[in-house]
């Protein structure tokens, strides 16, 4: 066995801290902006932007901001938007019907986006339910044999379908379907293939937990959501469920994985990031950046560094993507 003591040395771990160019120089994990997806919120019937409580620096956006802030983070060097609409609230009923119609207020911003910007953004639309519906669920609701309401699994995929093709009509890169409904990656895929759209990319949020780290966004939406998404999210306590939710994302045609929440969920990041054969992103939710950002202001932390090193352990944890409210912001840290 090997000793110390057979050595005439000494192993000293500081040897390699000593300067900041030797710090760079054996450093394992380096942020790029490339690797940020910037979430943005279009609210319909608003006409100056919106800042949301509960997340400082974060806007619900009119058309005209919309383009700006995509602009600034072109600039910045950050590829890639993922879009949530927020309707007007006489715009919801149970079926979410705007999230599918072609003028409806997230399609309408695909379109805007795509024609002013063509391919140079990567446009990524959320495929889901829940900010349109009048309940705020994430699906239709029906009920079942024993007088529970329930989200309808399979009625609702065949509408996560038609967005999902609208989304790709309207111009979206990427659709990202965020609803975990059974079967919606294969049936989103079929879909698209069948409409023509066989080189539109589906990020599946794969491993995506029931978390109260979602709080904010559901500000940020004007969710009307009562209750919560434990029938259909996954539960804080497991980690087994997100490597078969995986692995099924992955068989039924998934172009990317993800975790999400972020930072509290590293370790199922690690497990998907090694079994993964696809990109493994992970999604640095709105609870996230809201307490990183109110401590910052309370003067408890250094939220810029502390957001970046937050950022940086959710690389090394295996992300390949972040999605994250400060991409912008980041990618300018990082460019100097
Ligand atoms: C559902 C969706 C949610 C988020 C992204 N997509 C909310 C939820 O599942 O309740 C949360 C994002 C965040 O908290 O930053 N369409």
């Amino acid at each position: 066995m090997w000793r110390m003591a057979d050595y005439d040395l000494i192993r000293r771990p500081r040897r390699l801290r000593q300067t900041p160019a030797l710090r760079e120089f054996v450093t394992e994990t380096r942020l790029h902006p490339a690797d940020f997806i910037l979430p943005l919120f279009i609210a319909d019937g608003i006409d100056a932007p919106r800042e949301i409580p509960s997340m400082p620096g974060v806007y619900q956006h009119t058309p005209e901001s919309l383009v700006e802030i995509c602009r600034e983070a072109l600039d910045a060097g950050v590829k890639c938007v993922d879009l949530f609409g927020v309707p007007r609230e006489e715009d919801k009923d149970a079926t979410g019907s705007v999230a599918v119609a072609e003028d409806g207020v997230l399609n309408r911003a695909i379109a805007l986006l795509r024609k002013e910007f063509g391919d140079e953004l990567i446009i990524m639309a959320d495929t889901c339910l829940d900010e349109f519906t009048d309940h705020g669920h994430c699906g239709v609701l029906t009920t079942d044999a024993h007088g529970r309401e329930v989200v309808d699994n399979d009625p609702t995929v065949e509408i996560y379908c038609d967005m999902a093709v609208a989304q790709a009509r309207a111009g979206a890169h990427i659709v990202s379907p965020s609803g975990m409904m059974d079967g919606q990656i294969e049936q989103i895929r079929r879909a698209l293939d069948r409409a023509g759209f066989a080189d539109v990319a589906i990020m599946a949020y794969s491993a995506k937990y029931a978390s109260k780290f979602f709080g904010p966004f559901r500000d940020a939406v004007g969710s009307s959501l009562k209750g919560d998404r434990r029938t259909y999210q996954q539960d804080p306590a497991n980690v087994r469920e997100s490597l078969l939710e995986t692995e099924l994302d992955i068989a039924e045609g998934a172009d990317f994985v993800m975790v999400k929440p972020a930072l509290p969920y590293l370790d199922v990041l690690a497990k998907i990031a090694e079994m993964s054969p696809v990109p493994v992103a992970a999604y640095q939710v709105s609870g996230e950046y809201a307490m990183l950002n109110a401590a910052g202001q309370n003067g408890w932390i250094d939220y810029e560094e502390t957001m970046m090193e937050a950022l940086m352990s959710i690389k090394r944890a295996g992300a390949d993507q972040i999605f994250t409210y400060y991409a912008i912001e980041a990618a300018k840290r990082l460019n100097g």
